[in-house]
Order: C-alpha cells, then structure tokens, then sequence
C-alpha cells in the first residue's frame, strides 16, 4: 500500500507572527516543488491566523499543537479542536512528548484529545515514544504499544485508519541524537503490527511519522524506510532551507 509522506513542522514556542508568516510562505515555495508529499506546519497558538492566510492558496496545511478535549465554554486558558478548526487548522498535534513529560500529560488525556480532534472533523497526530532509560530497559514496545493501544482506545477501524501516528523516542528530541534507520524502521513495524491488531488492514492507511532530531543529512534515509511515511520536525522546521530540503528527502 502507498501512503503519500506527511512532512509536519512542529514550530513550538517559537516565531512571532512577522517570523512565521515569513517562514509560512518560505515553506509553501518549497512544498510547491515537491509533489506528492503533504505539508504541514504547526505555529504557536498566537501566529495561526496570519499564518493562515499567508498559507490560504498554497497546498500546505496548518495544525495545532496540542487542544483541550472540550468544545467550548468556561476553560480559561484553553483551545478545542473546533476553534483550531474555526482559524483553518487541518490537524492537531496530541501527546507531545513535551506535553506528556511538563505539562502532566497522561494517556487517558491523549486519548480524549484524540477523540475530540476526530470529532472536529480534524486530524490528530498521535505522538508516542520511549525515554532513554526505558529503552535500555529494553521496554521501548512496551511503553510505546502502550501509549498507542491508550491513545486510540475506543476509536473504530475506520478513525485508526484517517489518523497520524507520530513515533518521537523521547531521547532523540532536540538531542541532535536521532534514532539510527534500523532502530526507527523497526519501531514504526511494530507500531504497525500493533494497528492491524486493533484496525486489521486499516493499519496500512496510517501513516507513522518518525520524529527526533530530523535533519536535511538524515531525512532521505529515514523516509527511505517502508514504514516512515514522514516526519514530525522540530528544530530543522525553523529554518526555511532546512525545513524545505526535509520536505524534498521525502520526494
Ligand atoms: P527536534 O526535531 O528538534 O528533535 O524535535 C522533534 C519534535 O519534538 C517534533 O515534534
């Protein structure tokens, strides 16, 4: 089964809005030059309608990077799916590893936030991975099946099929250390065993992005492998060049 590559710029708490409309339209050029791979990019909260409308004629789609479960109402602080969506969001990052590990996170939560996105008629992009420790531990499928198996509980075949899982090892996030192909490749099979337990041929749709310290160096052979159907980009997202020469690995 081909899976058309989906290559997702995590901005973080990074960009004033002058800095990421520029970049937006810098990424859209780029992305204009590399058919057949989707194009996301996730701004901090504040830029997403500039952004929006510097991206309103381009092919790259826009995301949040994490929601409230809630539709609406008195949730002081909060963002739902449906406003994300209100603004021209096609997506919403849910589970971070940085959500899960600062902000208390939990598995339940990623899994109510996974559903409210599929409510929106959005896409979520479900984030799992091991931290160091566990995987010398030798725990990573345990921990990453877990983290899996909780965030797509109660979801039909159907809504595991639509969505994005992201495979982030906790260890290689802004280290500069990125997982080695066979490591990642290895994990995203797994992963992908573990869908079609749950969605039977559904699991062929998903597409598991890997995420951790993707460069312009690493990206062609980690998209190479056939179960990374993209990438989720950090650092290398915030720069133009870097970002747009990830986007053509992925080609
Ligand atoms: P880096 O690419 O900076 O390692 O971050 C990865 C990430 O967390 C994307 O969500």
């Amino acid at each position: 089964m081909s899976r058309v590559p989906f290559v997702c710029g995590n901005w973080k708490l990074n960009k004033t809005i002058a800095e990421a409309v520029a970049l937006a339209n810098g990424v859209a050029a780029g992305a204009a030059q590399a058919p057949g791979v989707e194009v996301g990019v996730a701004p901090v909260s504040t830029a997403l309608y500039p952004v929006a409308q510097a991206l309103k004629s381009t092919s790259v789609l826009l995301g949040g990077q994490n929601c409230y479960h809630e539709t609406s109402g008195a949730y002081t602080g909060e963002i739902s799916p449906t406003f994300f969506k209100d603004v021209g969001c096609k997506f919403v990052i849910v589970g971070h590893s940085e959500r899960r590990q600062l902000f208390g996170e939990t598995d339940e939560g990623v899994n109510v936030k996974t559903r409210a996105v599929l409510d929106a008629r959005l896409l979520p992009i479900v984030c799992v991975g091991e931290t160091l420790a566990e995987r010398e531990a030798d725990r990573t499928m345990d921990v990453v099946g877990g983290q899996t198996r909780a965030a797509l509980a109660g979801l039909t075949a159907a809504e595991i099929g639509s969505l994005v899982v992201a495979y982030e090892p906790v260890w290689a996030i802004g280290t500069g250390r990125t997982a080695t192909t066979e490591q990642a490749q290895q994990v995203h099979a797994d992963i992908r065993e573990l869908l079609r337990d749950l969605a039977g041929d559904e699991a062929d749709k998903v597409r598991i992005q890997y995420g951790g310290s993707v460069k312009p160096a690493n990206a062609a052979a980690l998209l190479g492998q056939p179960d990374i159907d993209g990438a989720l980009v950090g650092g290398a997202a915030l720069k133009t060049e870097d970002f747009v020469a990830i986007i053509k690995a992925a080609v």
